[in-house]
């Protein structure tokens, strides 16, 4: 279904985003959901600029850049009480190292999952640590805070350069040491 502004709005107040709005659509085209029933309203350009879902080839991503340097910084002032001053984890998860445990036959070797060893999208990186992190403060990074602190994450795991600059193209290019680690699903 095309989703519009304006259903969204309708969407977000029913949370039945699949079929109402199209029942309301057939009931009378001309009018819009939100105005049929008489409740919710429409959601502005600027609310909805706050998400994004970013995909693997990018698509979706926001403007803005970060250095590793700059990442450093947001690192060492939001990201390191719970991650750690070597990403080895804390309260939070280790986001490097552990690549190559994730497959092997030792049943006594646990896997380490981490960023690094674990996830096959630098965009997933991205779009999480927008949406959840900081855990006690998600949303408060800018955009190029964002890239930057992935910049970090990512040359400390030895997946890009330290001199390496994120943005909305040069993200969805990194490749993920487990990018192929993954099968689909036959269900
Ligand atoms: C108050 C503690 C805290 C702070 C501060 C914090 N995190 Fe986290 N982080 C967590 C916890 C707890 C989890 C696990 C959350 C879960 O599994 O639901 C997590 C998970 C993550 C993960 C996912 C790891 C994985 O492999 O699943 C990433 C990436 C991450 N944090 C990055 C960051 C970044 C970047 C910052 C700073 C901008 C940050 N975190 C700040 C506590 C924190």
């Amino acid at each position: 279904m095309y989703i519009t502004t304006k259903n969204v709005a309708f969407c977000a107040s029913l949370a039945l985003c699949a079929g109402v709005p199209m029942m309301a659509a057939a009931q009378d085209p001309a009018k819009e959901p939100a105005h049929v029933y008489g409740f919710g309203t429409d959601v502005s350009q600027e609310q909805l600029s706050h998400f994004t879902s970013p995909l693997p080839d990018g698509r979706g991503l926001p403007k803005g850049s970060g250095t590793v340097l700059q990442g450093e910084k947001v690192y060492m002032q939001t990201c390191v009480a719970c991650h750690g001053a070597n990403l080895e984890g804390g309260i939070g998860d280790r986001l490097v190292g552990g690549r190559g445990t994730l497959v092997n036959s030792d049943p006594a070797k646990a896997p380490v999952k981490t960023v690094e060893s674990y996830w096959p999208y630098a965009t997933t990186l991205f779009d999480y640590v927008k949406r959840a992190m900081p855990f006690n403060a998600p949303g408060s990074l800018t955009d190029d805070q964002v890239y930057a602190v992935s910049a970090y994450i990512l040359a400390k795991g030895n997946i890009i350069p330290p001199d390496a600059v994120m943005d909305e193209t040069s993200l969805p290019k990194v490749e993920m040491p487990n990018r192929d680690g993954f099968i689909p699903a036959n269900r």
